[in-house]
């Protein structure tokens, strides 16, 4: 199988959403720190009738539906996800419904999980059976499915939720580069979930930021060695189109891309202009230790790497600033957003991708755009996901409503015995939404 990669993609996000703005007068938080601070706009939250599993069950159908995908033709399904409904039980096998009502049972794949970078393992483990011996011709279907939910305090404003489903096989419009990839994984304990009360994680705010800054560090360093390798040049920002990463907060996209710019100054990189040179030449003997911690490094790279962000990153950063952090499905809704944006120039072009996950796994990436046919085509992609209308048609609470719906939940993480409101007046025709968990914990839904 040849440009083996993402045909299609689906992108489900709950229609209910609360601004940051507002949030952070509610808090109490000095203006601008979450908007321009983390440099978020609004955040999306399930409320009691959504959950991993009927976003995921919403963005699976309708990936079918649309690009009239016979569920026969399926054979492999994977999913990432870190929100924990149930310790053996994997969501993959939720799913398994729409796949049986077709009398397709013969899927193979479970549930990935490490925080945020479960939906990269699920989609290497899908492209990877398509260019093995014992791919049998269908497709592979992975999705990246989670509720990001924090306790009342800093982190709290860096939530989000959604689902996405992405269609893998050969030929595709965004195949993989495969050849270019690198990873870093260690251990650390900078967020991790060991309350299994509680659907909020304990986390260490600036570990976390600095475990990140360090692995891309180390991710990048080991792309570029792979990349001089291969292809016997240079590896430098100048060789790719756009740059998308995982996005728990913009703050920290804006801090990564100027964190390339300043590796490639210090590998003295053909790409770095003079002006560049001379603003991060007070910099060059700082340790690594330092240079996570020096602030004026930050801004000087920041400032050097701004016309650059503007243009490779900066459309990537919508969805992500829009819904917050969606942990699995973060990084593919800032791929999505760079589609939706840009999907008629993008042909041709390389993308590189910066997966994260606490604890800590992270992986570096390449992907390549072709025109693609129809229905597999980036147009048709940008179409279909439609971001723009579901964006428009959200529905904001205000603060008080987001802080009781958040209480609702904790109360509700891990209970039997209850139906929900039921209430499903602002989701859209299609979308699946929890009607009970019955006295054996086993949960029900519907379809609106
Ligand atoms: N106007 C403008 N900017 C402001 C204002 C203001 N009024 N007030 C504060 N800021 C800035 C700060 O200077 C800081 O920016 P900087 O980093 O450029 O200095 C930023 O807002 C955040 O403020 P802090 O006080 O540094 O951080 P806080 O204690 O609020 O916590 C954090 C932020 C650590 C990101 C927290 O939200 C958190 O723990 N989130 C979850 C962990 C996370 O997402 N980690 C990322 C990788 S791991 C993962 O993906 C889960």
């Amino acid at each position: 199988a040849k440009n083996v990669g993402i045909l299609a993609m689906e992108i489900y996000f709950p229609p209910t959403c609360v601004q940051q703005e507002a949030l952070e007068a509610h808090d109490g938080a000095s203006k601008g720190k979450y908007t321009i601070g983390l440099g978020q706009d609004c955040m999306a939250f399930c409320t009691e009738v959504e959950d991993v599993i009927s976003m995921s069950l919403t963005a699976v159908t309708s990936l079918l539906a649309k690009y009239k995908i016979d569920p026969k033709q399926i054979g492999r399904l994977e999913v990432g996800s870190e929100t924990v409904i149930d310790k053996s039980k994997s969501i993959k096998t939720f799913l398994m419904q729409i796949f049986e009502k077709s009398g397709n049972t013969d899927i193979e794949g479970v549930d990935s999980t490490n925080a945020c970078y479960g939906g990269t393992a699920a989609l290497f483990n899908c492209v990877n059976w398509v260019e093995s011996s014992s791919w049998d011709g269908r497709y592979g279907l992975v999705v990246c499915t989670d509720s990001a939910v924090y306790a009342e305090g800093p982190a709290r404003p860096t939530g989000g939720a959604a689902a996405i489903a992405m269609l893998i096989g050969p030929d595709a419009p965004i195949a993989f580069e495969s050849k270019l990839r690198r990873s870093h994984m260690s251990h650390a304990y900078d967020f991790y979930k060991p309350n299994l009360a509680s659907e909020y994680p304990v986390v260490d705010g600036k570990l976390s930021q600095t475990c990140y800054l360090m692995a891309l560090d180390t991710c990048y360093k080991y792309f570029c060695h792979k990349y001089e390798k291969l292809e016997g040049k240079q590896f430098s920002l100048s060789d790719a189109a756009y740059f998308v990463f995982h996005s728990p907060y913009n703050k920290l996209v804006q801090k990564s891309f100027s964190r390339l710019l300043f590796n490639d100054f210090l590998r003295n990189a053909s790409s770095v202009d003079e002006i560049t040179k001379e603003k991060l030449a007070p910099f060059s003997t700082l340790t690594g230790d330092e240079s996570y911690q020096s602030r004026d490094l930050e801004k000087a790279s920041q400032q050097a790497s701004k016309s650059l962000y503007d243009a490779k990153v900066q459309p990537t950063t919508l969805i992500p600033k829009q819904v917050g952090n969606m942990y699995t499905a973060s990084l593919y809704a800032a791929f999505a957003s760079l589609i939706h944006i840009k999907h008629s120039e993008l042909a041709g072009k390389r993308v590189i991708l910066f997966s994260y996950g606490s604890g800590l796994t992270a992986t570096m990436f390449s992907l390549r755009f072709h025109e693609g046919q129809h229905p597999f085509s980036l147009s048709n992609i940008a179409s279909v996901m439609n971001v723009g209308g579901k964006l428009k048609s959200r529905h904001e609470f205000p603060p008080e409503k987001f802080v009781e719906t958040m209480k609702l939940m904790e109360h509700r993480y891990g209970a039997k015995d209850f139906v929900t409101s039921k209430d499903c007046s602002l989701l859209s025709p299609g979308t699946y939404y929890l009607t009970e968990v019955d006295s054996m914990y086993r949960r029900f839904y519907a379809k609106k």
